[in-house]
């Protein structure tokens, strides 16, 4: 067998990392690969103490890897969505296959590389651009390939999982929480990407092309993130069961396709409300197989690494074997599936956690209640505490059938407009995510 010779481009986190497992498991990885794996160049502007280079060849020229003509793999761990799309539309222009762990890259531009990729006949790998070490890209295109996908359900921001678990666990604030977060590495170079859900959504858009075989259609994903949570409103939920995830959800929902990235309430029995801290889990479920859960680290040098070496080993396998049994990047199914309207969030069916602050005083129960009765939603618990002392208010807590969004959007702007009560009224999501 040939060797195959990568060339890794960003000696970061991630490109460090990459470097230093492919390096100590060369042996085994080799060995699965079923051909040597050679590390021909690194492209990095700056060093990484944690690397022990070597012979290998720095450049300081990310491009020359993607020009060197004895690289078979370019490595894309730069980051980013400007240089890094350059970079790796050049290597792919000079027939080299593409392993990348860039979220952003592949859910804003992954149309255009896809294309380009396949018009050169080349591969474009980006295991690790979802859930970190999860395998989740290869366990919904590979090991789920028997199956229609219903639905999905991931937590796939570490940084948002981890400050609403210290918010609950610890009653701790948010800015302390994404203050330590930031200290720890989780969060990215703009931690807005995180709290703000646009990371999840990044990741959101890809795993749905993945499970539906539809074009990424990041634009077009609903995005709400965690800023808006409170510790209160953690504390009600837990009162009533559930626990406030941040979930990307995308649901094949017969004539559309859900996409949609938020807070959410989940009941507190389901494995997902127990994955804590910066801990990533994606729950699948496909029609043949029922709920699956891929769990593990989403972040981090070696458990991103440990995506993107497999990824290498896929394409290394792959080309040594006949060219029409590669794995393709995408499957784009021929049918109908891949022109579906993404559902836009008015349309959306879900249940809802409400926290309404109400004048404490004789009817104001009955006028919020006649809200919802004439909007046909169905309230399925309620909880309303004394007011505390030298309070005339009091927070009502609500939490409603499934119902448009639409519906409950009214809703709440009729509740906003009642005298008897105070600012805005807040709205969370729930999902039962059973069957
Ligand atoms: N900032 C990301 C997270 C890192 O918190 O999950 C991994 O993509």
């Amino acid at each position: 067998m040939n060797p195959v010779r990568v060339g890794i481009c960003g000696l970061g986190t991630v490109g460090g990392g990459t470097f230093n497992v492919l390096t100590r498991n060369r042996q085994a990885i080799c060995a699965r690969a079923g051909c040597d794996i050679v590390i021909e160049q690194i492209g990095a502007r700056r060093d990484n103490p944690s690397c022990a280079t070597g012979d290998v060849p720095v450049s300081r020229d990310i491009f020359a890897v993607a020009d060197n003509p004895n690289v078979d793999i370019v490595v894309e761990l730069i980051g980013g969505t400007t240089v890094a799309k350059e970079l790796v539309l050049r290597a792919i222009a000079n027939g080299k296959h593409i392993v990348t762990a860039n979220k952003a890259l592949i859910a804003m531009h992954g149309n255009e590389i896809f294309a380009a990729a396949r018009e050169r006949g080349v591969s474009v790998a980006f295991e690790a651009a979802v859930a970190g070490g999860v395998p989740v890209i290869k366990a919904i295109r590979e090991g789920l390939a028997a199956n229609r996908i219903e639905w999905l359900a991931g937590i796939i921001n570490g940084t948002s999982n981890f400050i609403l678990t210290e918010m609950r666990e610890k009653g701790r604030a948010f800015d302390d929480v994404l203050k330590e977060a930031q200290a720890l590495g989780y969060a990215e170079a703009d931690p807005t990407f995180d709290v703000e859900g646009i990371d999840a959504a990044h990741k959101l858009a890809i795993l749905a092309s993945i499970a539906f075989g539809i074009p990424l259609q990041f634009s077009k994903i609903y995005t709400e993130g965690i800023t808006q949570i409170s510790t209160t409103d953690v504390q009600y939920a837990e009162e009533l069961g559930y626990r406030i995830k941040h979930l990307g959800i995308a649901r094949d929902a017969g004539e559309g396709i859900e996409l949609r990235v938020h807070p959410t309430l989940i009941p507190e029995k389901r494995l997902l409300a127990n994955v804590n801290g910066a801990m990533n889990a994606v729950l699948v479920k496909g029609d043949a197989v029922g709920p699956t859960l891929f769990y593990g680290a989403g972040a981090g040098a070696e458990p991103t690494a440990s995506a993107v070496v497999a990824d290498i080993v896929d394409v290394a396998r792959t080309l040594n074997a006949d060219p029409s049994h590669r794995v393709p990047y995408l499957a784009f199914q021929p049918d109908a599936m891949s022109d579906l309207p993404i559902h836009p969030i008015e349309e959306v069916v879900s249940s809802y956690y409400l926290r309404i602050s109400a004048l404490d005083r004789p009817g104001v129960l009955s006028q919020v209640a006649t809200i919802f009765s004439d909007a046909g939603i169905s309230i399925e618990a309620l909880i309303q505490k004394e007011p505390a002392p030298g309070e005339d208010h009091v927070p009502l807590i609500m939490l409603t059938n499934r119902t448009e969004e639409r519906k409950i959007a009214a809703a709440v702007a009729q509740l906003e407009a009642l005298d008897s009560t105070d600012g805005k009224v807040v709205r969370l999501r729930m999902e039962s995510l059973s069957g």
